[in-house]
């Protein structure tokens, strides 16, 4: 079965975990959008590992991992990663395939991410700073480089002379230092032998692996409300998040999809800007003073908010999520009423789903169902039965607000805190 998995919210719902969980069933994982702003949390016993770029199927032995065409690639940072994981013991040779056609991060990137975060002001994004909106603007503008450039060094230098002679100029009239061209080439040239035993045409590789009756996860990254299309523009981020990605960034067609799995926290989180009709300061007190919702990435504390009903309605349909994972029920143990927001008010009127801009939406008032806590721990319980029963009503209060069967509950940061439904 070929599974695509996605974030209902705004990213950041805990799909490192769940991926982990869902690969024990697939023979390939595959990121097939986002770079390496993301930032995807496995904890195994003692050892916690935070993978940005390279899918967290590695962490599973045996079990082989593809960086596909849909994805942007930071050349340095991604070995960065590799020697990161090969110093702890994971073995990649043979392990890991990089698409040849997926697009590279260049150091300009990075620097006109953080100018024009700058320049904007009270009106930034809140971006990752890793380059991520200039290499996918790059790629639609067809000015773009990419993996199969860097095995190619003359193509690549007199490609990268050439974008580094124009974007010095932009850094320039944003008041930025210009880059050195020999200073990136020689870097890159060597991140590019590095990774040359992993480039390949991922494309061609992973549909013989279906003809060979493989089975493959497609571990989304960001969420559902970061996606460009379908997100809370323009506080998105640059790439398709929802499901349909998936199949634009790998190359493998819609109809060898079986299933589509929604991973969402029981409360609401984001990081970055833009509106969050749920945000609760009781609630992200709550959870800061626990030392939870810090990002993964850049260690920003996470805005937190109650769980909101009309994001993951709309979430399920934009993805066609059949099964739903819900993670970080524990968090919310201590509480003794927990409210889940059903619909919005938006100038006057209840809409059951949210609206198309990004200042309406900050205009939106949740109107909130009230359930009663559980003040209980959570965290040791691995059936669903054996929950207290106001947090078995309050899942499947989720589930049923969503749209969705309840497949997943996760209840800690372990591997084996997890179980099925
Ligand atoms: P960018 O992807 O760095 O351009 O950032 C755009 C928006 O997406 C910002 O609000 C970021 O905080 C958010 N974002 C990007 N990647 C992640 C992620 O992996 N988890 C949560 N938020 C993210």
């Amino acid at each position: 079965m070929n599974t695509i998995l996605v974030g209902a919210q705004w990213g950041d719902e805990g799909k490192g975990k769940i991926i982990d969980v869902l690969t024990e069933e697939a023979d390939i994982v595959v990121r097939s959008q986002g770079g390496n702003n993301a930032g995807h949390t496995v904890e195994i016993g003692k050892e916690k590992f935070v993978l940005h770029l390279i899918p967290s199927g590695i962490l599973r032995a045996g079990k082989k991992c593809v960086i596909a065409n849909g994805v942007v690639v930071d050349p340095i940072a991604l070995v960065g990663e590799i020697e990161g994981l090969e110093k702890r013991g994971i073995k990649l040779a043979n392990r890991l395939l990089v698409s040849e056609t997926a697009h590279l991060v260049l150091p300009y990137h990075r620097l006109l991410d953080e100018a024009r975060e700058i320049r904007k002001g009270r009106n930034k994004i809140g971006t990752t700073k890793r380059g991520i909106g200039p290499a996918y603007g790059d790629k639609a503008a067809r000015t773009g480089l990419r993996l199969i450039d860097l095995t190619r060094p003359k193509v690549f230098s007199a490609k990268l002379k050439a974008r580094i002679d124009e974007n010095n100029a932009v850094l320039k009239s944003l008041g930025g230092k210009p880059l050195s061209f020999k200073e990136v080439e020689k870097s890159y040239l060597a991140a590019g032998k590095k990774l040359a035993p992993y480039i390949t045409n991922t494309v061609i590789w992973l549909h013989t692996q279906l003809e060979s009756q493989k089975t493959i996860l497609f571990e989304g990254a960001q969420g559902t409300f970061l996606d460009i299309d379908f997100g809370t523009y323009p506080f998105v981020t640059s790439s398709n998040t929802t499901a349909g990605g998936s199949c634009t960034g790998s190359g493998i067609p819609p109809h060898r999809m079986d299933r589509v799995v929604g991973v969402m926290k029981a409360y609401t989180t984001r990081v970055g800007e833009g509106p969050l009709p749920s945000e609760d300061k009781e609630i992200s007190d709550m959870l800061h003073g626990m030392g939870r919702e810090f990002g993964a990435t850049t260690g920003r504390a996470r805005r937190c908010g109650w769980f909101d009903a009309v994001a993951t309605r709309y979430a399920r349909m934009v993805n066609g999520i059949d099964e739903l994972a819900i993670t970080n029920l524990d968090g919310l143990d201590t509480l003794k009423e927990l409210k889940i927001c059903v619909a919005y008010t938006c100038h006057g009127k209840k809409i059951q789903y949210p609206p198309s801009d990004a200042d309406d939406l900050a205009h939106c008032k949740p109107v909130y169902r009230k359930f009663a806590g559980w003040q209980q721990p959570t965290g040791d319980v691995r059936q669903f039965k054996k929950l207290p029963v106001a947090a078995q009503k309050y899942l499947n209060a989720l589930a049923d607000l969503t749209g969705a069967r309840l497949r997943i509950v996760s209840v800690g940061a372990q591997r084996d805190e997890t179980f099925r439904v």
